[in-house]
């Protein structure tokens, strides 16, 4: 048990919860930490060495093996070690994108790096975004979120980042992307993407993500309006 305090924010891909999660944790003082890059490494590990991302004995092998590291960086943003090489760049690549959702399916492997990211809810003050920390990483948070957005906004929002990287990639593609890793991180047997109980949603659609940290904001008790 953490005596440690957390926030955790929930929400789908595109939903903007890392940023979100982001500008909250500089308000607060607290520590930010994404764990979709924990996946997100580990996805890139069974592209380099070949690994079927649906075999789960296979994946929780490279999982055992492979040395997982998120960095705070000074001006309170994370980078991403694996195997003590900065992966921060190369894991929002397409081919990442394209495995992370399989990839994080295995049960044996989300309970291998459990363990990595309460241990870093036991180092600082935080707040962690993700698909499953209210119900299942962090379930003793006293404040919870989940963050969505119409799929058509949430493609909207991860095209216009590609188109900014240079990406050539059609928004029918993205929006196909976001809408099939709906389907597999809200279908899995094992930690599905859903509300925790007691989450406050927010759904962002027609919301700046400095309103959405001033609802949080106020549900944390933390503004006088
Ligand atoms: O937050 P993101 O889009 O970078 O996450 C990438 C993938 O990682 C997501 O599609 C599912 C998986 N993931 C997960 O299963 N559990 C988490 N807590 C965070 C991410």
């Amino acid at each position: 048990m953490s005596y440690r305090r957390s926030i955790a924010i929930d929400g789908p891909a595109g939903s903007g919860k890392s940023t979100v999660a982001r500008g909250l944790a500089r308000m607060l003082g607290y520590r930010y930490v994404s764990t979709g890059d924990i996946y997100r490494a580990l996805a890139l590990a069974t592209l380099r060495k070949g690994v079927d991302p649906t075999d789960e004995q296979e994946v929780e092998r490279l999982a055992l093996e492979s040395r997982i590291e998120l960095h705070e960086t000074a001006d309170g943003g994370q980078r991403t070690f694996l195997n003590g090489e900065d992966v921060s760049d190369a894991i929002r690549r397409a081919d990442v994108d394209g495995v992370v959702s399989p990839v994080s399916v295995h049960p044996r492997v989300r309970a291998w790096l459990i363990g990595l990211q309460r241990s870093l809810a036991n180092e600082r003050d935080i707040v962690m975004d993700g698909r499953d920390i209210g119900t299942v990483v962090l379930p003793e948070s006293e404040h919870k979120f989940f963050l969505t957005a119409s799929p058509e906004e949430r493609a909207r929002r991860r095209h216009k980042e590609y188109e900014a990287k240079g990406r050539a990639v059609s928004f029918d593609e993205v929006l196909q992307g976001v809408l099939s890793r709906d389907a597999i991180d809200s279908g899995r047997a094992t930690a599905p993407l859903v509300v925790a109980p007691g989450a406050v949603v927010i759904d962002c659609t027609n919301m700046s993500v400095a309103q959405v940290i001033g609802e949080m904001l106020r549900a944390l008790g933390r503004t006088g309006n």
